[in-house]
């Protein structure tokens, strides 16, 4: 367009940095020839390297996390070849033999994109019409692509191609934007266009034209740009870890006011349902675990959680009658899609996204929108605990729909315990002790070790600490030999009548020579405890909602305390949009 092209490809790369920083590079048409600039690492160094580059009206750029090859120059996107330039998200999988096949090209990288560049190079050797060898080139390749692609000869147009990743498209006043993540387009556009699986657009400056994976062109409607799930930013806080902690009594009000007496899903179809499945991974997935707990508590059915990725590899039994809900912060984590495609063309399916927009909501037979503002810290906090109460308010319709006792929520209750744990100064302080420690296990039993695995999961990925977590009644059937004086045990009890059984594995592992750290609503003898967290008391269900933040503001700590980026950790990427 005729706008500041790399004021706008640094502050998008800039703003885009969260789903992916190993390396990012950037490719731009001038006289002719394509320019790229790469760099490992975070976009700030690219920034510096093209401080006095001259760009020209046209432009990619892309940040990465790493798939295919380590994280390198070599690595990072744009690649190119001959007169082509691409960015690409996603994975080829047939990336070995399209390469076995191309022998005269010279390949720089160990990436499965720079397959991709070198197979259009060498179909548009023949094939002089762009489209069309964009066309052949697709139906060669196998996976996932969302590629923007340059053409060295043509100075004012990016080809725009998808294939199960996500890719969107916008006309601004003065120029066109390409984007993996609508969030780009905020207030720089108001319409968008989605590219749906197969499509392909050659995008110019004034126009924008669809084409069919066949090469034929089509006309696409836009639609409206919403910004409320969209905007973000750190408001004072240092990191959005602990921005986005802070926002959790606003995530749970929200989503509890929005969804409350709101669910759009037909109660007919809740009345039949006799069996409900919950899909996720990661956090996610721990939120289907707990929304197991409330059906089978509430509405008296029986309910299952899965694993994704675990759900894609295994023979699946459904059933016209059972209910499948797909949770995911960001709507766009490939396993989980997979999973929904799957099922979705036999049975009914629900999402549950913080993402209205997302390829997961846009799929669903009904999506519950969670509404907990956009999340970009990889750790995720506030999504969990929105999910959460989302999931508590489908077991409480799908309860009255089968004329069963629904559960009273105490909002304000809840509101008042979530501020009460922001506040508590003492957690900061025990991060200290935590930090020490190179083994540390999780325990609690039946709502709480569901608290424990994902207290477990934050730990790990933002501090780097070997822990794990178990149900509580496991540790003496194998977990207690590895328990010795260098071990941690944080016990998780929010339900008074499980906490003599929770003494008891506190004086197993005490013997042992660990040492505690207890995290309860309800008093526990004061030899077990080293440490404690005193929550402030909810009934059982209520406290779920709630449980959680302790733990997520000790990992925190622990990570700032080990100088170690919580928003950014190591190895991690906020949306894993691949397989
Ligand atoms: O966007 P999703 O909720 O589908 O993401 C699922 C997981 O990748 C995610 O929850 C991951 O486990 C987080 N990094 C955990 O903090």
């Amino acid at each position: 367009g005729n706008g500041d092209t790399k004021e706008i490809i640094l502050s998008s790369l800039h703003n885009l940095d969260y789903r992916g920083y190993d390396s990012s590079g950037v490719s731009f048409v001038k006289d002719n020839k394509i320019h790229t600039f790469k760099e490992l690492g975070l976009v700030d160094n690219l920034a510096k390297s093209i401080e006095d580059v001259e760009f020209s009206n046209c432009a990619i750029a892309h940040t990465r996390w790493a798939t295919h090859g380590k994280p390198s120059v070599n690595n990072a996107h744009p690649h190119n070849s001959g007169k082509w330039s691409l960015v690409h998200n996603g994975i080829i999988e047939n990336a070995n033999q399209i390469k076995n096949e191309l022998t005269h090209h010279n390949f720089m990288s160990e990436t499965d994109t720079e397959t991709i560049v070198a197979l259009l190079d060498h179909i548009s050797q023949k094939e002089k019409n762009n489209i069309h060898a964009i066309v052949k080139m697709c139906k060669k390749l196998q996976g996932s692509y969302a590629l923007a692609v340059l053409d060295a000869t043509k100075k004012d147009t990016i080809y725009a191609i998808r294939e199960q990743s996500p890719l969107y498209i916008a006309k601004t006043i003065d120029g066109s934007l390409i984007s993996s993540d609508l969030s780009l387009f905020e207030n720089k556009a108001s319409e968008y266009y989605t590219l749906e699986n197969g499509e392909i657009a050659k995008v110019q400056c004034k126009s924008i034209k669809f084409y069919t994976k066949h090469g034929q062109t089509i006309t696409k409607t836009a639609k409206k740009l919403t910004l409320s799930n969209i905007s973000s930013n750190l408001q004072g806080y240092k990191h959005y870890m602990i921005k986005e902690i802070n926002d959790i009594p606003n995530a749970l009000l929200e989503t509890y006011t929005h969804t409350k007496d709101n669910l759009n899903i037909d109660y007919q179809y809740l009345k039949q349902v006799q069996e409900v499945h919950f899909f996720g991974c990661g956090t996610a997935y721990h939120s289907g675990v707990m929304a197991v707990k409330f059906i089978e508590n509430i509405c008296d059915i029986p309910a299952y959680a899965h694993i994704a990725s675990d759900f894609n590899d295994s023979k699946a039994i459904l059933d016209k009658n059972h209910l499948y809900v797909f949770i995911s912060q960001s709507g766009e984590t490939s396993d989980t899609l997979k999973a929904m495609h799957s099922i979705k063309t036999k049975c009914k399916t629900v999402a549950v996204t913080n993402v209205h927009h997302s390829t997961l909501a846009q799929n669903a037979d009904y999506i519950i929108p969670i509404h907990a503002g956009k999340e970009v810290s990889v750790a995720s906090t506030k999504a969990y605990n929105a999910q959460i109460m989302a999931l508590l308010i489908l077991s409480n319709h799908i309860a009255k729909a089968k004329s069963k006792t629904v559960t009273y929520i105490n909002i304000d209750n809840i509101l008042d315990a979530t501020t009460s744990i922001l506040n508590d100064k003492n957690i900061a302080i025990l991060s200290k002790a935590i930090e020490t420690y190179s083994k540390i296990f999780f325990i609690g039993r039946s709502y709480d070790y569901i608290t424990a695995m994902e207290g477990s999961l934050k730990l790990k990925e933002i501090s780097y600490i070997n822990c794990s977590a178990f149900p509580a009644g496991e540790l003496k059937h194998g977990t207690l030999a590895l328990v010795d004086d260098n071990t941690l045990v944080i016990a998780i009890i929010t339900t008074q009548d499980i906490a003599k059984k929770m003494e008891s594995a506190l004086n197993e592992v005490k013997a042992r020579g660990a040492k505690t750290l207890v995290v309860s609503n309800v008093n526990i003898k004061q030899e077990l405890t080293d440490h404690v967290i005193k929550l402030p008391t909810l009934n059982t269900i209520d406290s779920q909602l709630i449980s959680i933040i302790p733990l997520q503001l000790l990992s925190y700590n622990v990570s700032i305390r080990k100088g170690i980026n919580p928003d950014k950790p190591k190895n991690l990427a906020k949306s894993v949009t691949v397989e």
